[in-house]
């Protein structure tokens, strides 16, 4: 077997466009640069990569909660969180081609390197994104959207812990939108300015801290293995001082072999008690836990885990794709987790005749209140079964002579390629076996 690897970004592009995974935003006006859409099949991976995430960090757990906290804030939020001052990255210019550069990626901060024209100095670029509230656009109406929806967290901490009656340590889960203005957006969905963020809020009583940091690490390593993701392409990466952002004590990335670079899939944090801290002097609320069991009151100090939706579902595509070398072609096939896939199963009557058609709907609508399931009769099996591995279906169900006769369908895995024959009121623990995710 053999997986390309030179190429794999633009056949992942292609493959995510033909197949409904991903599309360009705006795409009959020319795309809007570094937004897409998710489509049919993209917003199914999209939904079940949340899902795992949501299930292993809230629903699994009786110590995390959830939170959906809105994007926009009040401006001094950013303020205390220390983004207006310093969420910054240096941009240079180009004098020639005006192109822009983040300087820290530059090998050389004097010379262009798509024109070898002269740069400007250095400036600092705020990367949040402005907008205004209500009529007037003052300095008064400012508002940002957010950078992060970890501050929407952090706001509510009090709310969440009150109304849950939760004690520390606990946690804090949401998953939503942010933004950022970034200078080189690029590789696909890598790096974009909207994109989706799960993130938790660990907090715990000061002096814990490295305890339970090393405790996130592992689990969330564990999470990428469970969702299906090749172990050896993962790897920590702990943050040197010159790389730690302004709110954290230590850090490490888990990074992902990308074909363009190892780079970070999710950022786990020990931002202290910076956050709670800054936003008690800003917003002259107490911010403080009261344990009434020691009698103690502290501000707790906060493990944060912060994953990004649109990169790990790009992860698993690029970890899924595989050409393989067959006897007569080759067959694309995508090897997500069958947690993950966007279609569980997909059903085929051998001809469109004898009663297979019927047959095979009745029994995706069998399926359908449990799984996304799918009907195909066009052409022949060979090329069905091969446009279900293109997009990663694990199951493929057909309806043939025999079924007739004994109420038995032929399931196929797409991995193997290997073929069951089960009876058709087996079907569904068949599914469950493989699919659900009992914790
Ligand atoms: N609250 C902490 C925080 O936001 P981060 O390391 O800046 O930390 C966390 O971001 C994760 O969010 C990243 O590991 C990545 O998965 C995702 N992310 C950040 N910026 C992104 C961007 N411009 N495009 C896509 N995903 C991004």
């Amino acid at each position: 077997m053999k997986k390309t690897k030179n190429d794999l970004m633009e056949k992942i592009v292609s493959l995510c466009k033909r197949k409904g995974f991903i599309f360009q935003s705006s795409e009959i006006y020319g795309g809007i640069a570094s937004c897409y859409d998710y489509g049919p099949l993209g917003i199914e991976l999209k939904k079940n990569i949340k899902e795992m995430w949501w299930k292993s960090m809230v629903q699994f757990r009786r110590d995390v909660e959830g939170l959906d906290a809105a994007i926009l804030m009040a401006p001094q939020v950013w303020e205390a969180s220390g983004h207006v001052e310093g969420f910054t990255d240096p941009l240079v210019d180009c004098k020639e081609c005006k192109h822009r550069f983040r300087a820290d990626q530059l090998e050389d901060v004097t010379k262009c390197p798509d024109c070898g024209g002269e740069l400007t100095e250095e400036r600092q670029f705020n990367l949040m994104f402005k907008t205004h509230m209500g009529p007037l656009e003052d300095q008064g109406s400012l508002v940002y959207m957010r950078p992060e929806t970890a501050q929407g967290i952090y706001v509510n901490f009090l709310n969440v812990q009150k109304a849950s009656r939760q004690k520390v340590p606990f946690g804090i889960a949401q998953i939503g939108k942010a933004f950022r203005n970034e200078i080189t957006p690029g590789n696909f969905t890598f790096r974009t300015r909207e994109f989706e963020q799960m993130e938790m809020q660990f907090f715990v009583k000061p002096g814990t801290d490295q305890e339970w940091f090393e405790f996130w690490k592992e689990e969330r390593m564990k999470w990428y293995d469970f969702i299906g993701v090749t172990k050896e392409k993962l790897r920590f990466h702990e943050h040197g001082k010159d790389e730690l952002a302004h709110y954290a004590k230590t850090a490490y990335d888990i990074e992902y072999e990308f074909p363009f670079g190892t780079m970070e899939l999710e950022g786990i944090h020990n931002r202290t008690d910076f956050d709670l801290t800054r936003h008690k002097e800003f917003s002259g609320k107490d911010m403080s836990y009261f344990d009434d069991e020691t009698r103690e009151r502290y501000i707790p100090y906060i493990i944060e885990t912060s994953a990004g939706v649109d990169r790990t579902l790009l992860t698993c595509l690029i970890d899924a794709y595989e050409e393989e070398q067959l006897e007569k072609d080759t067959r694309v096939v995508l090897h997500l987790s069958p947690k993950i896939a966007p279609i569980k199963a997909a059903v085929f009557p051998l001809v469109k005749r004898d009663g297979m058609p019927e047959m095979a709907q009745k029994i995706v609508e069998d399926i359908r209140p449990h799984y996304m399931a799918f009907y195909d009769q066009g052409g022949a099996v060979g090329r069905r079964y091969r446009r279900m591995d293109e997009v990663g279906t694990p199951y493929c169900i057909t309806v043939d002579t025999q079924t007739l006769e004994d109420q038995t369908v032929t399931i196929r895995d797409r991995d193997s390629m290997k073929q069951d024959r089960i009876s058709i009121d087996k079907i569904k623990e068949y599914l469950d076996e493989r699919i659900l995710f009992v914790g």
